[in-house]
């Protein structure tokens, strides 16, 4: 059984749905550490999660990047959500001339065995990144865990909310003329950051 670690039923919908019924909803908060790159956040949650559930674990780790904004919120996307919420920025981004946006996400995978080298450098980068996690002073023996990471990443455009479905950003993040609360789950995991990353790590798990 998988474990999807995170407390975002939204996100278990969208995993779920790609998936199928071997993965399961993990609501364990780990650390966010802080960092400028998703990888390390998402590795270093990873790598606590799999201490805790002691079975295989994701961790998806996603946030907004605008142009006109230097990629901001990125890494903060959460912390930005929640005080002055998506309305606002919306209304930040449209005082700027470039509304052009990336969505990003990061999927960690740890089970506590080690991954075969291979020479794509994707995954070199991925392990340049899963290293370049601090383990910090309380990450213990889960420090040296090897952890597989997977990147998807969907363009788009800020604009003024619209939809009801998804969650999160997703009412103010236009792709291809729909915002993504205005797409079926199937619709947005064709087209999304979370779709390219599960269909990547689905690809390897299926070989593993
Ligand atoms: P985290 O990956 O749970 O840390 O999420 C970072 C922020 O991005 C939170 O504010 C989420 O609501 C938001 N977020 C994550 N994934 C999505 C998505 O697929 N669509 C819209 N917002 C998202």
């Amino acid at each position: 059984m998988l474990n999807y670690v995170t407390t975002n039923p939204g996100k278990v919908r969208e995993a779920t749905e790609y998936l199928g019924d071997g993965v399961t909803q993990l609501e364990f908060d780990y650390t966010e550490v802080q960092s400028p790159d998703l990888g390390p956040i998402a590795a270093r949650g990873a790598r606590e999660a799999y201490r805790h559930a002691g079975e295989p674990v994701l961790v998806d780790d996603a946030g907004l990047f605008v142009d006109g904004l230097d990629g901001f919120p990125g890494p903060y996307s959460s912390y930005v959500e929640e005080t002055v919420g998506i309305e606002r920025v919306q209304t930040l981004v449209a005082a700027e001339d470039d509304h052009r946006a990336a969505f990003r996400c990061v999927i960690a995978y740890c089970d506590g065995e080690g991954f075969d080298a291979t020479p794509d450098p994707i995954d070199r980068d991925d392990r340049i990144a899963a290293a370049a996690t601090d383990p910090g002073e309380d990450d213990g023996e889960a420090a040296g865990l090897p952890v597989k990471l997977f990147e998807g990443v969907v363009r788009g455009r800020i604009v003024e909310p619209r939809g009801g479905g998804g969650f999160g950003y997703d009412p103010i993040f236009e792709h291809n003329g729909k915002t993504l609360a205005e797409m079926s789950t199937e619709e947005k995991n064709a087209i999304s950051h979370r779709g390219r990353a599960l269909a990547k790590f689905a690809e390897w798990f299926a070989e593993r």
